[in-house]
């Protein structure tokens, strides 16, 4: 666990759709019509309503970020963020990766969520190398912290064992305090 002003940040081995957040992110597609991976599961236990606000909404461009209601989840509202598919790195990726999370975190700004959770955002079916999505997202949510200061919780809900083992080693290596220089 990492607290950065009054927020904490943590990984934990769970189903994001059982957390009780005021927001669970999704990974969804451009089309925001549901899918494979944590999109299908979100869908599943929210209900059928969950798919009828998502055809309202036409769409989210790759980087950008949508808020519904979570209807039959624990958490009030599912944020679908649309990451990139790892097409070797040299198209954008880290940045489109990067823009999830922060967009993510400004819509939870505006619905005054306080706590947020989650998934590891293009590293299943879209194949994004985990390291570095684990990098950029803590890097990306401790430089957006500042600007959504009413976000007390985040949590990196991870799918399995080594997913969590990657948030923990970056989340020790970010609260280590710099070495002195020699
Ligand atoms: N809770 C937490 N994490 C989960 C869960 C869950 N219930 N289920 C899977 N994960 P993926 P992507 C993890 O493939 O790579 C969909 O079809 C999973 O182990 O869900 O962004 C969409 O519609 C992995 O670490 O999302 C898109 O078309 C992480 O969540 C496409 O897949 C993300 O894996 C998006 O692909």
């Amino acid at each position: 666990m990492l607290r950065f002003n009054r927020c904490t940040l943590e990984a934990r081995v769970v189903d994001i759709t059982e957390l009780a957040v005021d927001a669970i992110v999704n990974a969804a597609n451009t089309s925001l019509l549901g899918g494979g991976g944590v999109d299908g599961a979100i869908h599943r236990a929210a209900g059928k309503e969950l798919i009828r606000e998502c055809e309202t909404l036409g769409g989210c461009a790759t980087g950008d970020a949508k808020l519904t209601r979570g209807y039959r989840l624990p958490a009030r509202y599912v944020i679908h963020a649309v990451g990139p598919r790892w097409r070797g790195g040299g198209h954008g990726e880290a940045d489109l990766l990067a823009s999830c999370y922060q967009r993510s975190l400004e819509v939870a700004r505006e619905a005054q969520c306080t706590s947020i959770a989650f998934p590891a955002i293009s590293c299943g079916i879209y194949h994004f190398p985990a390291d570095e999505a684990v990098r950029i997202a803590l890097g990306t949510v401790l430089a957006t912290l500042p600007r959504t200061p009413q976000i007390e919780q985040v949590v990196f809900a991870c799918f399995d064992d080594a997913m969590f083992a990657r948030y923990e080693a970056e989340l020790m290596r970010r609260q280590a305090p710099p070495s002195k220089p020699v």
